[in-house]
């Protein structure tokens, strides 16, 4: 999907055009993979633009650089101020905003310390992440052969940029085969997540998903539908899932940002229940969109409204 990029990107506190957000050749994450990031949905909801669990996601942010030692030189309350004036800059209703912090351009070789720390915040027009008919029918899936990244290899928790050439594996080849995304196991070989969303299973009436010790990301919008499903009375446990548990389940669906509540029809060509989205499945997707819409009460005070145009001053 080609980028439908906003004009104004936020650069270390400024303002600047997109054409202008460029780097050098010789940046240190280029080389050496040292960059972090996150992925949030505004959402054109009835009351203006509004962004999804903001704070969640600047923490994450923060959090991941914790874990890299790498001092970020603004705190998650200023990325997140900064995240509401860039939509408001650019004027949008709805985007996918991407702050991005990694280290920049200076001395060369593996230890990044002495590079300096660039934070650029950028928002694009993203629709539906698997296809405007996968929140609808389902997608179909395989199990990867690549497995997900073990415990102690590269931090699961951490949103880095390494963990997506992981990622990228298992999404190539499942497009290769003709599938939609791929899911990996851990390396226990317990089912671990997609290579950009989390996996749930419903069974009996039951709920489950994997538990962050099986190498997921800990997803903002996999806490969203926990939280949800457990006010709507469904029981649900975190726990291992063997691969054979998703064949023969009633129902699957996956989480994320980019790709929301999405149903899961078969994996690896094994019809998943009747092979369309189930009733549990259309419940959490039907709740999660309202509330992200605005449609329903934000009860739990996830939605930051970001109305009020204000100018960009380059
Ligand atoms: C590997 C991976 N797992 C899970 C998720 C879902 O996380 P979230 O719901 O916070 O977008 C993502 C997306 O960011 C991801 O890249």
């Amino acid at each position: 999907m080609a980028v439908n990029n906003y004009e104004h990107v936020w650069h270390n506190g400024k303002f600047i055009p997109w054409r202008e957000a460029t780097i050098h050749v010789s940046a240190h994450a280029l080389h050496y993979a040292s960059s972090l990031f996150e992925g949030m949905r505004c959402y054109d909801t009835v009351h203006g633009p509004a962004i999804f669990r903001l704070k969640d996601h600047t923490v994450r942010l923060v959090n991941s650089a914790k874990v890299y030692r790498m001092d970020l030189p603004y705190s998650g309350e200023q990325l997140a101020e900064a995240i509401v004036e860039l939509v408001r800059v650019n004027n949008v209703k709805h985007c996918y905003i991407r702050p991005l912090a990694f280290r920049g351009v200076g001395e060369m070789g593996v230890n990044p310390l002495k590079n300096p720390i660039e934070v650029y915040i950028m928002a694009w027009a993203w629709g539906k992440y698997l296809g405007d008919e996968a929140l609808r029918n389902g997608v179909d899936v395989c199990i990867s052969s690549w497995q997900r990244i073990a415990p102690n290899t590269l931090p699961a928790m951490a949103k880095a940029a390494a963990n997506y050439m992981n990622a990228q594996l298992m999404k190539m080849e499942a497009l290769t085969n003709g599938y939609s995304e791929g899911i990996s196991l851990d390396v226990t070989g317990h089912v671990s997540e997609g290579s950009g969303e989390n996996i749930f299973v419903i069974r009996d009436g039951k709920i489950y998903t994997p538990p962050l010790s099986s190498s997921v990301l800990p997803g903002i919008t996999r806490d969203s539908v926990i939280t949800l499903a457990l006010e709507m009375g469904y029981p649900l446990s975190e726990e291992n899932i063997s691969r054979e548990a998703l064949y023969i389940a009633d129902e699957v669906f996956l989480t994320g940002t980019a790709a929301e509540v999405t149903p899961i029809r078969s994996v690896d060509r094994i019809v998943v229940g009747k092979g369309q989205p189930g009733p549990v499945t259309r419940a959490l997707q039907e709740r999660f969109l309202a509330i992200v819409q605005g449609q329903a009460e934000d009860k739990y005070g996830w939605l930051t409204l970001c109305n009020q145009p204000v100018t960009a001053g380059h």
